[in-house]
Parts: C-alpha cells; structure tokens; sequence
C-alpha cells in the first residue's frame, strides 16, 4: 500500500470513515444574498446563522450543523458532527468564498483543520473538518507490535462495509463537499456549545493516593452499549440486555456489569442536579432492575463540560454528580477525557482523575472506576493511585481484525501494571459485531484473556449466534482472563506470522497463547524447551476442549487463519 493510501486507510480507521481529499467542484450559480457592509467599507456576504448539512456514509446519512457568525468578515461559531461539537477558531467571509479553522479533538488531542467553501445561491458548499489519528498512527505507522491504533472516535459511526467483510479493511468511501442550507439541526439530547474561554476555574487536587474500595479483583466482566449502540442506547434496550444477559447463559458464565456509555444524559436543574434525557425515564428505577436480575449496572461521564458524543459531563459537578450515580445504585463508572483535553494538558490528568477518584469513594458506595484517556500521560503508572481499577490503553477499537489485532498485540509491554484491582484495559470486545470471522474473534477473546482484560461485550446479546455465545461462555478461557494471580501475559516468542503469549496462573499452571497473524493457516510447532518448560506438564486445548498430550513432545497443530489455539499446562504429579 502506497504512504498515501495508507494513511487514509488509518484515518478511515480511526474516524470510523476516511475519505480522499477532493477540491470542491463548486457551481457558478450566484443568487441575491444579503450583504454587509464591513468597517473598511467593503460589502461582504452574510453567512451568519444556522446551516444544515447531510452527508451520505455507508452507515447510513450523517448530519453536520455550522453555527455561524459573521462580524466584520470574521467567521466564528461552531462546527457539529454526530460525534460532538467543535468551535471554529479562526475565518474569514471574501467575495463569494470563505474558509475558516475548525479546532477539533480527538482522542486528547486538539487538531486544527481549515474548511473552505463557497457561497452558492442560498447555500455553502465546503468539506467538513473531520479529526485526524492521533501521533503515531498516521503515515508511517506500524502494523501489529507498532503503535497502539483505534477506531471510531467520540461517537464516530462503525466503519463502512465492516459487515460481510470480515476481516478484510473496507475499501475507503469519499468525504466529499456537502451542502449546507439554512434551517434546524435535527433535535438531540447532547448538551449546547460549551464556551471554554468563559468557563469558572476548577482548582485541581494535590495528588495523593486514594484507597483501593476492594472491587474488581479480577477484571470486570460485563456488557457496554457503546460498540453496538453508540448514543442510541435507552432504558428499554437496557432492560431488554439485563434479561438476555440472563437467559443466554452470560450471566452464569461471570458477566456481572451491564453498563450505560455515553448518550444517557439530559441537563441539570438551577442546583445542578444532572438528570438523564427522556430515553431514560428513571434511572434509578432501572438500577433497581438490573441489580433484581443479580446484576451490577455502570454508567458513563466525562471530567470535562462535554462527552466526546457531547453531552454533559461532570466538569465543576464531580461530587454533585458522584453522589448521584451512587445514589441511583451505579456500581461501575467509565470516565473519558474528550473536551477536558480543551482546558487542561495531560500532566493535570492524575490530579483531574483522582478529584473523580475521591468523589467516587466519599460516596461510601463501592464502584467500579474506569479512566478512559485512551492511554495517555503514562496512566499506567499512576491509575491506581487516583483510585482507578482499569484504564484504557489505547485509542478505540474497531470491528475489524486489523484495529483488534493492532491493540491487543500491543499490550504486552504493559503486563506488569496489571493486578488484582488494577488492570489495563485495551477496549471493550467487538465479539459478535459483525465485522469479523469467528476465527478472528476466538483470537480477540483468547488475547484479551492472556492480557488480564476487563471482559466487557459490546454486541446485541439479545441476539446472539451459537457460535458467538460459545465464545463469550468458553469457561476454560474465561478462567484464564480471571485467575485470581492477576498476571498479564507476555509476548515470549514470534516466528514469521506466529506468535506465542504466555501468562502464570495462580495454581502454578501455566497458560500458552499461539497466534497466526497470517490470512491463511500456519502449522505452530511449539518447542517447550525453547520456552524454558519443563517436559512434566500435561497439555489441554481450551478451544478444543481436549487434552493435547504433554510438553514432553513438541506441540505442533495447524492454525487457522489469523486464529489462535490457547493451552493450559498442567504439572503431572
Ligand atoms: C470515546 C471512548 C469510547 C466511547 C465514546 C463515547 O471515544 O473511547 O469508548 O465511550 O467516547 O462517546
């Protein structure tokens, strides 16, 4: 693949859509507009006002609103994607063109783009501002064992063409120039425009440690709305997921948390009193659902003003708002960074997670706290200081083996943060999403559970396939994710397209991953030696669900295609 191509696949890949830059072809129609005067007495056109746009993806149509206003040539307002508004910081109207800057960010970082357009008739033809990947995952970025990738940011739609496509990338589609007209934003729950210049100080802690609340001594295991639902999630749905978490078996096979990601919220009273939006009618209500099934429920906010799907976070509301998801009966929180990276730098992280940490803990409920800052500022040197029990990794997964692969085989260097009550989080699971083979998605749950990951399901578990719900139940592999040692697994070989993880179980077992990173399958000759094992352990399959011999022979079993075989060894008395 050529550095361009390339680069635009990663793009696609983390914005949930790519597109090739493309020169606005712009009509030469001009139609009577209203014209201003500017103070060096020039006369300009006024695009001050609200403009509509809709741009086809093959996710379906994507609504862009530009809020603009016009003052002496100047444009400013806000640009607003699905995925959360962005201001625009600087532009200009000239003549029948203009362009201006569109400050967006992705995944803590701020990325300037610059938008230009035309003004044709009565309405503005231009090239939305989408965010960029963020540092090492652009042109030049390495496959499996580089950089850390991701999927769709904040809100971003799934990926195009993942379904039916498994495992292979989706030909990139076109961001295109869009239309926009004057009129009215389809309404949303998400919160307005926040101003950031005017926002109220927030003193920030002195750092300190924060005491463990004894949750989480193994990684959670549970279900999030995001990867299927993103912020079309409700009361009913998560009522109808509570059920099946039940009647499909998930529940006896340890899935405890059923947890509410972004798009839940409504706005706060002239108390600040943050209450859901109507999709969720009682949250406390619902609570009491979820835990009737013997279940635990999460929910999900942001340190800063906004979500990244923009929505209202806790910025200046952390206790207030800890209070309340405790007195809802919340039992786990995800905390994601998104617009705090508008106001603070990652060297205030710590001190901004571990305001949330306290809050949490004051509340005297035990609760699940999950930082989400996508891996930045060395967090897993400091998560567990503010209280945290995981935190993510790295940027968001995506459905598709090359974005599951590019994370989870990353993960490695991190094994040694991992812990009981602490652990990495490398993203939520796409099992079952679609955009995968059954193979590919045997290796995204068998790596997981040599990482020590928090095994959260992001899929419609009320319709589940066989061969789905029997990889989310493998009790053999799930006892290696939860092994009460709490050790991340490590990389300790890798042979051309095969890999080999290994990872110390509490009983003195030990558990042995191999990987074919190959579209086709391997034959993996396993040489126990060459591990420093000992020839005194029996061998079983956990996918298989048979016993393998012993390592006093070599292991040698064909591997499918990007597919792994997980063992656990055993000491024969
Ligand atoms: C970020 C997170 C995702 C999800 C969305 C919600 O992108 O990394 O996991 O929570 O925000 O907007």
């Amino acid at each position: 693949m050529n550095r361009r191509l390339r680069w635009v696949v990663l793009i696609y890949s983390l914005t949930g859509m790519s597109w090739l830059a493309s020169t606005p072809v712009l009509s030469q129609e001009q139609n009577a507009r209203p014209e201003v005067q500017t103070n060096a007495g020039s006369a300009i056109l006024d695009i001050s006002g609200t403009w509509v746009a809709k741009m086809t993806t093959p996710m379906g149509e994507m609504e862009i609103t530009y809020k603009l206003k016009v003052n002496d040539g100047k444009i400013t307002g806000t640009q607003s994607l699905p995925f959360g508004d962005s201001p625009i910081v600087d532009g200009r109207v000239s003549g029948d063109t203009f362009r201006f800057v569109v400050e967006l960010e992705s995944f803590g970082n701020i990325q300037k783009r610059e938008v230009q357009g035309k003004i044709v008739g009565d309405t503005l033809e231009l090239i939305p501002a989408m965010p960029a990947p963020p540092p090492g995952m652009g042109p030049g970025a390495e496959g499996p064992g580089g950089p850390p990738s991701g999927g769709p940011p904040s809100g971003g739609p799934p990926e195009p063409g993942a379904a039916g496509a498994p495992g292979g990338a989706a030909p990139p589609f076109q961001i295109q120039t869009v239309v926009a007209r004057r009129g009215t934003p389809t309404p949303t729950y998400r919160a307005p425009s926040v101003d950031y210049a005017a926002l109220p100080h927030l003193a920030l802690p002195a750092l300190r440690s924060v005491p463990s609340v004894g949750v989480a001594n193994t990684p959670p295991m549970g279900w999030n709305s995001w990867n299927k639902f993103q912020t079309k999630i409700d009361d009913a749905t998560v009522r109808g997921i509570a059920d099946a978490m039940v009647s499909s078996g998930m529940k006896n096979a340890g899935y405890r948390y059923v947890i509410i990601d972004d798009g839940w919220q409504g706005s706060r009273d002239a108390k600040g009193v943050l209450s859901p939006n109507p999709q969720f009618p009682d949250m406390k209500a619902l609570a009491d659902y979820v835990h009737s099934k013997g279940l635990l429920i999460g929910i999900y906010s942001s340190p800063g003003p906004r979500t990244c799907g923009g929505f209202e976070g806790s910025y200046g509301h952390e206790e207030q708002d800890a209070k309340t998801f405790a007195a809802w009966g919340m039992d786990y929180l995800k905390y994601d960074w998104c617009s705090a990276s508008r106001i603070w730098k990652d060297a205030d992280m710590q001190a901004v997670y571990q305001r949330m940490g306290e809050a949490l803990k004051q509340t005297g409920r035990p609760i699940v706290y999950a930082l989400c800052q996508y891996g930045r500022s060395g967090v897993v040197q400091w998560g567990s200081q503010v209280g945290a029990n995981l935190w993510r990794t790295t940027s968001d997964i995506s459905d598709r083996y090359a974005s599951m692969a590019e994370i989870g085989f990353t993960q490695s260097d991190l094994a040694d943060f991992a812990g009981p009550g602490h652990w990495n989080d490398p993203d939520m699971l796409e099992v079952g999403n679609g955009g995968m083979s059954t193979d590919e998605y045997k290796t995204h749950f068998s790596l997981w559970a040599m990482i020590a990951a928090p095994l959260i399901a992001g899929n419609d578990i009320r319709n589940m396939k066989p061969d789905i719900a029997a990889i989310f139940q493998n009790s053999e592999v799930i006892a290696v994710d939860q092994d009460s040692l709490g050790a991340g697994g490590k990389r300790v070989s890798r042979t051309g397209e095969i890999e080999i993880w290994q990872k110390p179980l509490a009983s003195g077992d030990i558990a042995i991953a191999i990987f074919n990173h190959s579209a086709k399958e391997m034959r993996s000759v396993v040489s126990w030696e060459t591990l420093s094992i000992g020839k005194d352990y029996a061998v079983r399959d956990l996918w298989a669900h048979a016993d393998r011999g012993t390592t006093a022979e070599a292991f040698s079993e064909p591997v499918s295609a990007h597919g792994a075989i997980v063992l656990r060894l055993h000491r024969i008395e």
